[in-house]
């Protein structure tokens, strides 16, 4: 049963403001804080209120507390309900969607620890026993990087030939410093700057930031003996010019339209044996993605982040339209652990793989690693290095630790 809830304004790793939550129950504690987006998709609901985390704080703390108090924290589903209905708004304009998110994954693990349990296994069961492969981002682009990047917005890498999860994310970080080396080779003037998600930002094209990543993944793959794929996040929304019709590739000087962006992507997946490539179009673009899915995708996850924004009715016009195979679940762009469940759930039943993943803002926070492990989802996307970062990633580690038997994940 719920006594308190408490709300407080921390930092978050671009030096933003963030909301964390505590749920103080009899007997147990759960606390979770919210991320944030910087290439946000326009389906989302809304982070924050008009007067941003302070009103939150300031006015919102008591209301909502008083709703919540004698509530049960296993009870949420109902408890995502009051939310919305104290919200109001159809995007959760009012309270905010990044507070309704942070109440809703503290709750869980509020819940989760009255019984003396991780979350992973409070959401997964008692036969929760396979850890998501993860998508380690390499170079940053595009909105999360300065302006002579590349205009991809992240170059990433899946070590498909892990066998187990510390494995894993030691060969990211391994691609990660080697690209380092690659990089200076083509740029003398590099000095290790990174983006929002701790990828480096070269400046060089995105046909050189293709080749280092690649030749990055073979040398490192052959070193350790893992196979490791490269993967891509577009981010195409934020490339693409709605006037023009075009997407805009400022740092190559070249304008695609959807035809040529199909026929561009096509060919990257060809020539550097793409494992899964994100957002390759404007999120408005269900056609786009229908047309590339059916020519690569048998054997590239195609994957919708501002396409879906982890909402189930996209995601059912996007199963209907056969746009894409898999799908990144980012719970604060729908405001609810439950509705991010039921977004999980209705992939899964129609062999769409769900990718959880954090956002270019975030904290500490270590929930998503649980929420992978619980909804049993083949990839996490969490970057590669940095606080932020490896807070989840080692998270995983003791997680395995934790496992009876525990494998890496199937596609
Ligand atoms: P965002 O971007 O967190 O800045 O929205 C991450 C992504 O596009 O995957
Ligand atoms: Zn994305």
């Amino acid at each position: 049963i719920i006594e308190d809830v408490q709300v407080r304004k921390i930092l978050d790793s671009r030096g933003n403001p963030t909301i964390e939550v505590d749920v103080i129950t009899w007997n147990s504690k759960g606390r979770a804080a919210a991320p944030s987006g910087a290439s946000t998709g326009s389906y989302e609901v809304v982070p924050y209120p008009k007067g941003g985390i302070d009103e939150v704080v300031s006015e919102m703390e008591d209301l909502i507390a008083s709703e919540l108090i004698g509530m049960d924290a296993e009870d949420l589903v109902t408890i995502d309900e009051v939310l919305k209905e104290v919200d109001g708004t159809d995007n959760l304009s009012a309270i905010g969607g990044n507070t309704t998110v942070a109440i809703s994954m503290a709750v869980a693990k509020a819940a989760a620890a009255s019984y003396n349990m991780p979350l992973y296994k409070y959401i997964g069961g008692n036969l929760v026993n396979e850890l998501p492969f993860p998508l380690g981002n390499m170079m940053n682009g595009g909105a999360h990087a300065g302006i002579n990047a590349p205009d991809i917005q992240e170059f990433l890498v899946v070590p498909v030939g892990a066998t187990n999860i510390s494995d894993a994310v030691f060969a990211n970080a391994s691609v990660h410093k080697r690209l380092k080396e690659l990089i200076q080779s083509k740029d003398s003037n590099f000095t290790g700057g990174k983006g929002d998600e701790g990828g480096w930002v070269p400046n060089i094209s995105n046909d050189a930031a293709l080749e280092i990543q690649a030749r990055a993944c073979e040398e490192v793959g052959d070193e350790l003996g893992i196979e490791i794929r490269p993967s891509l996040d577009i981010a195409a929304s934020e490339l693409w010019n709605a006037a023009e019709q075009k997407y805009i590739y400022a740092q190559d000087g070249i304008k695609r339209d959807t035809g040529d962006q199909i026929d561009f992507v096509k060919d990257i997946i060809d020539t550097y044996n793409m494992f899964y490539v994100e957002d390759p179009f404007d999120e408005s673009d269900f056609g786009g993605f229908s047309q590339l899915t059916a020519k690569v995708g048998d054997k590239c996850l195609i994957c919708g982040d501002d396409l879906f924004v982890t909402n189930k009715e996209l995601l059912a016009k996007g199963i209907e339209m056969k746009a894409a195979n898999a799908i990144i679940i980012k719970p604060n762009q729908i405001g609810s652990l439950s509705e991010t469940y039921a977004t999980v759930k209705l992939a899964k039943e129609n062999n769409i793989v769900p990718v959880v993943s954090h956002r270019s803002g975030e904290t500490t926070d270590e929930t998503i690693a649980h929420l992978a492990v619980g909804f049993s989802s083949p990839l996490i996307k969490t970057g590669a290095i940095g606080g932020e970062r490896i807070a989840k990633l080692n998270e995983l580690i003791r997680i395995e630790e934790e496992l009876p038997n525990p494998t890496m994940n199937k596609f």
